[in-house]
C-alpha cells in the first residue's frame, strides 16, 4: 500500500523513508511550505532518489497567516505565559495538507518522523485521526523493529551510507529546530541543561538585541476586527505599507529580526507530562500581539475583555498546545474569537530597539469607548462625582460586614 509521509529532507525523515520502503510500502513524499529556509529543490530531488514514487510540496504559508496566525493574534495565544506556541500553530495546518494529499494520491496510511516523547506526535496524531478517521498511522519512532535498530545517530548515518542517501555535509548542531514563517525551535542537546545560556551562534531570526542598530525603529500597526490590516515602517529612508497577510507577516519578521525583539527561552510543561527547555525566536508575532494587546486597552469592552483573557485566551492556548485544533472544543472555542474583535478597529504606534518594544501611542477613528473628557483629572463632565459616594457606599455594605465579623472575632 500506499504511505504518505511527512518529508523534511533531513536525516531522520531520509532513513523513514528508505526503511519504508525496504518495508514494502510505497512513499509519497510530502513537504509543507510553511515559510521555514529549506531548500525545497534538494529535498525533492533527494526524496526521490531515495526511492519516493513521488514528491509533493504544498504552500500553505497564506492559509497559516491568515487561517491560524491572525486567530492567535486576536487571542494574545500564549502558553505558560511565555512561549508565543509557533510550533504548535503550525501543527494543525501541516496535518490538513499530508491529509489532502494522502487521500488526492490514495495514501491507506500517513508517517511522520516525531520522537515518542514529544508534543508533534499528540498533535500530528490527533489531528490525523479527525480528518481522516480511518487512516493508519505509521510511527517508527515508537516502532521498536525502527528504534532498537536506529539507536543513535551513528546507526542512521551507516544506514543512509549503504542505502546511498545523501547526507549534507553540514556540521550537526548540538540542538534540534523546527521552523515556520511564525517562529524557530531550539530544544535538545546542549539545550537540555536549563542552565546553560545558549551560544550567541545558535539564534537565527533575530540579531542579538546588543547587536542591533543604535537608532530606534518607529513602525505602526493597523487592526480591523482585531486583525493586522496594516503595517507601516520605513526603509531605506522610504515609507512602506504593507497590507498582504502574508506580505505583512514577513515584514513584521524582518522588522523585529533586526532589532533583536522576539527571542524566548522556556522550561515548559509537555502535554505528555515532561518538562522540557525551549528557546524559541517569535520576531513578527511578538510585535503584532503586543501591539494588538495594547489596541484592546482602548477598544475593548472592559467586561469582553475580562472574559477573553480569563477564559479564552488559556483555553484556546492550550488547545493549541496539546494538540486539540481540530477537536468539539477547538471548534468551539475559535467559535469565540471573532466576537470579541469587534470593535478591535485603530492603530498603534510602537518603537523597537535593541530587543524590546515600546508602545508609543494608540488611535481608533470608529471606537468611542475612551472618552478623554470622562477619564480627565481636570474635568468635571461626565458624571456627578456625588455618584461616586453612592458607588462606593453600595460596594461597601458587603465588606463592612465582613470587617466587622473579623473583629468580633478577633482575627487580624
Ligand atoms: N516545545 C515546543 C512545542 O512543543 C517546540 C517543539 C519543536 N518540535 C520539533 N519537532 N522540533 O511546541
Ligand atoms: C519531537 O519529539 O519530535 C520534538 C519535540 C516535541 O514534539 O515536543
Amino acid at each position: 500500500g500506499k504511505v504518505c509521509l511527512a518529508y523534511s529532507g533531513g536525516l531522520d525523515t531520509s532513513v523513514i523513508l528508505a526503511w519504508l520502503l525496504e518495508q514494502g510500502y510505497e512513499v509519497i513524499a510530502f513537504m509543507a511550505d510553511i515559510g521555514q529556509e529549506e531548500d525545497f529543490e534538494a529535498a525533492r530531488e533527494k526524496a526521490l532518489k531515495i526511492g519516493a514514487s513521488k514528491y509533493v510540496l504544498v504552500d500553505v504559508k497564506k492559509q497559516f497567516v491568515e487561517d491560524v496566525l491572525y486567530p492567535a493574534v486576536q487571542t494574545n495565544a500564549i502558553y505558560e505565559n511565555v512561549y508565543l506556541l509557533g510550533t504548535s500553530l503550525a501543527r494543525p495546518v501541516i496535518a490538513q495538507a499530508q491529509i489532502q494529499v494522502a487521500e488526492q494520491e490514495g495514501c491507506f496510511a500517513v508517517s511522520h518522523g516525531c520522537t515518542g516523547k514529544g508534543n508533534d506526535q499528540v498533535r500530528f496524531e490527533l489531528s490525523f485521526y479527525a480528518l481522516k478517521p480511518d487512516v493508519v498511522v505509521i510511527t517508527p519512532w515508537r516502532d521498536p523493529a525502527f528504534f532498537e535498530r536506529f539507536a543513535g545517530r551513528k546507526d542512521l548515518l551507516d544506514y543512509a551510507a549503504q542505502k546511498d542517501i545523501p547526507v549534507f555535509q553540514t556540521k550537526a548542531k548540538p540542538w534540534s529546530t523546527d521552523e515556520n514563517l511564525a517562529h524557530i525551535s531550539f530544544e535538545a542537546g546542549i539545550l537540555e541543561d536549563p542552565d546553560t545560556t545558549p551560544p550567541k551562534d545558535m539564534w537565527k531570526l533575530t540579531i542579538d538585541p546588543t547587536d542591533a542598530p543604535d537608532v530606534p525603529e518607529d513602525i505602526t500597526v493597523f487592526f480591523e476586527q482585531g486583525k493586522p490590516s496594516k503595517l507601516v515602517y520605513t526603509e531605506n529612508g522610504e515609507k512602506v505599507e504593507v497590507t498582504n497577510p502574508v506580505d505583512l507577516f514577513l515584514a513584521a519578521n524582518k522588522i523585529a529580526r533586526r532589532n533583536g525583539v522576539g527571542r524566548i527561552d522556556i522550561v515548559e510543561n509537555r502535554f505528555i507530562g515532561i518538562k522540557s527547555r525551549g528557546c524559541y525566536e517569535t520576531p513578527g508575532l511578538t510585535i503584532l500581539r503586543s501591539t494588538h494587546i495594547d489596541l484592546e486597552g482602548l477598544t475593548l469592552d472592559r467586561e469582553v475583555r475580562a472574559i477573553r483573557d480569563s477564559f479564552v485566551t488559556p483555553t484556546y492556548s492550550k488547545v493549541l498546545y496539546n494538540g486539540l485544533y481540530f477537536t468539539p472544543e477547538g471548534e468551539y472555542i475559535r467559535s469565540t474569537i471573532q466576537p470579541s474583535q469587534n470593535t478591535v478597529n485603530g492603530q498603534v504606534r510602537a518603537r523597537l530597539y535593541k530587543g524590546s518594544l515600546i508602545i508609543l501611542g494608540r488611535s481608533s477613528e470608529t471606537e468611542k469607548l475612551y472618552d478623554a473628557t470622562e477619564s480627565s483629572m481636570d474635568e468635571l463632565t461626565g458624571f456627578q462625582p456625588q455618584d461616586a459616594s453612592g458607588f462606593i457606599a453600595v460596594q461597601a455594605i458587603r465588606i463592612k460586614k465582613y470587617g466587622e465579623s473579623k473583629r468580633e472575632k478577633n482575627e487580624p
